[in-house]
């Protein structure tokens, strides 16, 4: 079985989010059991919170739960198929770890179906408007990602 490992920077907006939108379309598919299924982010700093508020509001409009507690990625996620990164900053801290395998790191974004954008915008200074945004394109490329595993990408 797969693990998807979605990452950011403080796991506590656009990770969270993209693991309860990625669980929420295998969920609503019938593919619960066919992928592990976590998030994490690349600084420390909101270990063992729950994602931010806002996001976690956000998401509830849209009928989303997110309920992970932030964590920092580790060599524990060495078993990752695929991570699966928000913007260019991750990538790059990402793939700088030594036990990471460069080909298994991917942009979300690179799933989504028609945007033009390469990065998932960090919200947490911005206002409601920023949370939507990382919403739409979550929502819609987590699908797109989920497609594309069902194609036995990972074969
Ligand atoms: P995230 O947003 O990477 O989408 O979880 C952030 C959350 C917290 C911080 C930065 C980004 N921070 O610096 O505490």
């Amino acid at each position: 079985m797969p693990n998807i490992l979605f990452v950011c920077l403080g796991n506590i907006c656009r990770s969270p989010a993209a693991e309860a939108f990625f669980r929420h379309h295998v969920t609503t598919r019938g593919a619960d059991d066919r992928f592990n299924i976590d998030s994490a982010g690349t600084g420390g700093w909101h270990e063992g919170e729950l994602a931010d508020a806002r996001m976690r509001s956000a998401a509830q409009h849209r009928g989303v739960q997110i309920l992970s507690r932030a964590r920092k990625i580790s060599s524990s996620d060495q078993s990752a198929d695929l991570i699966v990164v928000m913007d260019e900053v991750n990538f790059k801290d990402v793939i700088s770890l030594s036990w990471v395998k460069p080909t298994r790191v991917r942009r979300l974004l690179e799933f989504h179906p028609n945007s033009s954008r390469t990065a998932v915008p960090d919200p947490y200074y911005d206002g409601q408007d920023a949370f939507d945004l990382v919403l739409d394109l979550v929502d819609s490329a987590t699908l797109g990602l989920l497609d594309y595993l069902e194609s036995d990408a990972l074969d």
